[in-house]
C-alpha cells in the first residue's frame, strides 16, 4: 500500500506527488529510476537487498573501483540486470559514521537533480532501515528540492520534477513531514528567484496572504498608511525612494499547546528581512554587486516559508512571523545621507549609508514583535557582506544576547546540516554605533567587524527578549548552481527554523 502526498503550499507548476511505500519490494519497483545510496567498504542494508537481485553488479563495480560511495559521487547503472527499473542511480554518502540528516537532504538532492534534466514519471528513493526518522526526512526534503530548478522563466526547462516519488521502504508519517518540509523551502526559493518588477512588496504580501489561506495562518497586512499610524518611521524612509509601496506582514500560527492558552504570549517570533530589490539607495551600489539583489527578501522568504511549514506540521507551539517589506531605490524622495529617522521605539538613527537599509527596516519590525513578548525572537536576514567575507558562501553568522537562545538556534540548524557560526557581540562594537547627532548611526566606523555592527543595531530594538539574528548574505543565494541545487535561492533557513520549532514544542509538552 502506498500514501501520497502532494505539494500544498508552492504554486509550483511542478508540484508533483510524493508517496511512502513502506513494504516495497525494491527489485521490483517499476519506474524510470531508482536511487540508491552507498557508502565506502561493501554492500549492505538496502544496497546487498539490491546487489544480490543484480547478481553481484554493485560489488563487482566496488571491486573494479567504478562504485566508491564516496559523497555525493552518482554513478548511472542503465538498465541494470534482475531489476525491474529502467535505471539504478548509485548516490555516495561517505562513511557511514558520518551520516548525518544534512549530508542526506544534499545526497538525495544531487540525485534527485541529476535525474530531473530529463523529464520521468516514476522515480523510486531506497530508504536505508539504518536511517533515523530525521534523516529520512532530510532526504525526502533534498529529492523534493533537488528536482525543481530555477526555470520560471524559461521556455525549455533545464530541470522536470518528477510527476512521482516514491520513497521504498519508508515510514509513511516521515515521507509526509519530508514533503512538507521541501515545501516550505521551494516556497522560500520561488519568491527569492521572482524577479524584482515581480516579486515587490505589495505581491510579496499578496503572495503571503495566499499561503496563509491555504496553511490556515492568520495573517495581518499593514500598508503605507497603517506603517503610518504605526510611527515606522524607519522603514517608511528605506521605502521613500522606491515607487512601490511598503508592506510589514504579521503571521500567526497558534498550535495547540501555543503558551497554554489561545491568547497567550508566541512561543517562537521568525523576523525576516524583506527588501525585495537593494539598488543601495542613494549610496548606490556598483553594477555587479546590485545584480542578485532581489535575492535581498531572503530573509522574509525563509520566515514565510517556515512558518507555512510549521502549521502544515501542526507542531505544538505558538509561533508568528513578521516580515518588513520595501524596496531600496534611490527615487527622488530617497532618504538621504545625514538624514536623521525616528524608529517606532523612538530610537533616533542617523543615516551615513542608505545601503546599510535592512538594518533600519528590522529596527521597526523587531519593534512591533516585541509588542507581543515572544519568548524568543530569531530574526535572518542578508545583512552584510561583511558576514560573507568572515565565513564564506556556505556559512551564516549568528549573533546573540542570550547564549541559550542561540544554542538552540545553532543546534536546529546543525541538525538538518544548515552551517552557522557564532561571531562575538563584545560591548566595544556599541561605541562604533554612537552618533554624533542621534542616539545611534546606521553604520560602524569603517568596514571591519561590519556584520557585528550591523547586529548591535538590530540588538537596540528587542527591548531584552532573547533573541539571535542570523546573518544568511552567504548562504541564501546561490551564484553559481551547485550539484545539489540549481543556481538562484537556496531556501536557507527555512529548515532551521522548522527544526526549532519543533523543538520548542517539544520542551514544552
Ligand atoms: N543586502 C546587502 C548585503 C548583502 C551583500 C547581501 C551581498 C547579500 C550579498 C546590505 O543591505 C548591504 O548593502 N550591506 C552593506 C552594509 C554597509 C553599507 C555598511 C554591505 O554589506 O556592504
Ligand atoms: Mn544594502
Ligand atoms: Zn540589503
Amino acid at each position: 500500500m502506498s500514501h501520497e502526498f502532494t505539494a500544498t503550499l508552492t504554486t509550483n507548476s511542478g508540484a508533483a506527488p510524493i508517496q511512502a511505500d513502506p513494504s516495497a519490494d525494491p527489485v521490483r519497483f517499476e519506474g524510470d529510476a531508482m536511487v540508491l545510496f552507498l557508502c565506502p567498504g561493501g554492500v549492505s542494508g538496502a544496497a546487498a537487498e539490491v546487489d544480490r537481485a543484480t547478481g553481484g553488479l554493485i560489488s563487482r563495480l566496488i571491486d573494479a573501483g567504478e562504485l566508491t560511495g564516496k559523497r555525493y559521487e552518482c554513478v548511472p547503472l542503465l538498465a541494470p540486470p534482475g531489476l525491474a527499473c529502467g535505471q539504478l542511480l548509485v548516490i555516495g554518502t561517505g562513511s557511514a559514521d558520518e551520516v548525518d540528516a544534512g549530508l542526506l537532504y544534499r545526497a538525495a538532492a544531487v540525485a534527485a537533480r541529476q535525474l530531473s534534466s530529463r523529464p520521468r514519471s516514476r522515480v523510486g528513493f531506497l530508504a536505508e532501515g539504518r536511517w533515523t526518522n530525521e534523516q529520512l526526512e532530510q532526504a525526502v526534503a533534498g529529492a523534493a528540492v533537488g528536482m525543481v530548478g530555477q526555470d520560471l522563466y524559461r521556455a525549455e526547462k533545464k530541470q522536470h520534477p518528477f510527476a512521482t516519488t516514491i520513497w521504498l521502504e519508508a515510514a509513511v508519517e516521515v515521507v509526509g513531514r519530508g514533503a512538507l518540509i521541501a515545501d516550505g523551502v521551494n516556497l522560500a526559493r520561488r519568491l527569492v528567484n521572482l524577479p524584482p518588477d515581480d516579486l515587490y512588496p505589495e505581491t510579496f504580501a499578496e503572495e503571503a496572504a495566499t499561503i496563509a489561506g491555504r496553511a490556515g495562518l492568520e495573517i495581518e497586512i499593514w500598508d503605507q498608511a497603517r506603517l503610518e499610524r504605526e510611527n515606522c518611521r524607519a522603514l517608511l524612509a528605506v521605502a521613500r525612494g522606491s515607487t512601490r509601496s511598503p508592506r510589514l506582514v504579521l503571521l500567526h500560527y497558534r498550535g495547540l499547546r501555543g503558551s497554554g492558552q489561545p491568547g497567550g504570549p508566541p512561543d517562537l517570533a521568525l523576523v525576516g528581512k524583506g527588501v525585495t530589490f537593494d539598488s543601495g539607495g542613494l549610496s548606490l551600489k556598483p553594477s555587479d554587486g546590485m545584480l542578485t539583489m532581489k535575492c535581498d527578501m531572503s530573509g522574509a522568504a525563509a520566515a514565510l516559508g517556515a512558518i507555512a511549514t510549521i502549521a502544515a506540521l501542526k507542531l505544538p507551539v505558538h509561533v508568528v512571523a513578521a516580515v518588513g517589506l520595501v524596496e531600496n531605490m534611490n527615487g527622488s524622495a530617497a532618504y538621504k545621507l545625514g538624514d536623521v529617522v525616528t524608529a517606532r521605539s523612538g530610537v533616533t538613527i542617523e543615516i551615513h549609508n542608505t545601503d546599510a537599509e535592512g538594518r533600519v527596516v528590522l529596527a521597526d519590525v523587531l519593534d512591533v514583535v516585541a509588542d507581543l513578548q515572544p519568548r524568543r525572537i530569531v530574526d535572518t536576514a542578508t545583512l552584510t557582506g561583511a558576514c560573507m567575507v568572515a565565513l564564506g558562501r556556505d556559512i551564516a553568522g549568528v549573533f546573540t544576547n542570550d547564549q541559550a537562545c542561540c544554542d538552540a538556534v545553532t543546534a536546529a540548524a546543525e541538525a538538518v546540516g544548515e552551517r552557522v557560526w557564532q561571531l562575538p557581540m563584545d560591548r566595544d562594537f556599541d561605541e562604533q554605533i554612537e552618533s554624533p547627532v542621534a542616539d545611534i548611526k546606521n553604520v560602524g566606523d569603517g568596514r571591519l567587524g561590519g556584520a557585528i555592527t550591523a547586529a548591535k543595531l538590530l540588538e537596540r530594538f528587542v527591548r531584552g527578549i532573547p533573541w539571535t539574528h542570523i546573518d544568511i548574505a552567504g548562504p541564501a543565494f546561490a551564484d553559481k548552481p551547485r550539484p545539489w541545487i540549481a543556481g538562484g535561492g537556496t531556501g536557507s533557513m527555512v529548515r532551521p527554523f522548522v527544526e526549532l520549532a519543533r523543538r520548542t514544542g517539544h520542551a514544552k509538552a
